[in-house]
């Protein structure tokens, strides 16, 4: 089959396990809001991987560009972003989602725990979900960064200013954007503190 035929298929596939994920994320948040009274998601944003991305990221690992080899080496074409209300909500979703019979998980990594040295905070998965076609099912690879709605106004003010600005951030500025990321994690725990004390007296 042409190759330019796979890549649509492959995008189909692709948006397909973000849908699939997604589900799964909303039916575990309205169970919650239904049972406890409590939504422990604020909200989830997805993107898929564009071709012309794909491109770049294969020709930057020095892959062959076919539908096989993208299948196999790269883990985030398609990516799921839930920002949860407090941290401990993070962890409570994560072990929800890879603790259901068809999630396999392929890889975690928790920048929450350890920090990227720039101040980034973020739980990172790659979770493989089974995506059901006419012909065959097939298991396709999610990231799914799941982080508070703190860790995001922070990672999305960051990336502005590290993609959309022309100028280097300077080493005085990079000091600064870690020390906000070090007060929003204190402001974080403080406000799950808050919610927890609220909760027990509730
Ligand atoms: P990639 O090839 O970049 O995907 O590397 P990786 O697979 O090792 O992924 P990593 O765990 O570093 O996370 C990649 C994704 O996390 C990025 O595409 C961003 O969405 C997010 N991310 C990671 N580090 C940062 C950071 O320092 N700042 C911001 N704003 N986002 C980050
Ligand atoms: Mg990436």
């Amino acid at each position: 089959m042409d190759q330019m035929f796979k890549f649509i298929e492959l995008e189909h596939l692709y948006g397909s396990a973000i849908r699939e994920v997604k589900t799964k994320l909303e039916i575990l948040d309205s169970e919650f809001s239904t049972k406890y009274s409590y939504n422990p998601i604020h909200h989830i944003e997805d993107r898929l991987k564009s071709p012309q991305s794909i491109y770049k990221k294969i020709c930057s690992k020095g892959i062959p560009f076919t539908v096989e080899s993208v299948r196999e080496n790269l883990f985030d074409i398609a990516g799921v972003r839930v920002i949860c209300n407090y941290i401990e909500d993070i962890y409570q979703v994560a072990d929800l989602l890879t603790s259901q019979d068809d999630v396999t998980l392929i890889r975690r990594k928790d920048y929450i725990t350890n920090p990227k040295p720039n101040g980034y905070r973020s739980l990172h998965l790659v979770i493989e979900t089974p995506v059901y076609l006419s012909e065959k099912k097939e298991l396709v690879n999610v990231e799914v960064q799941i982080r508070t709605i703190a860790m995001d106004f922070w990672a999305s003010l960051e990336h502005e200013l590290k993609y959309k600005t022309d100028t280097e951030v300077s080493a005085d500025l990079a000091e600064q954007l870690k020390e906000c990321a070090e007060t929003i994690a204190q402001t974080d725990l403080k406000m799950q503190q808050i919610y927890r004390t609220l909760r027990e007296i509730d």
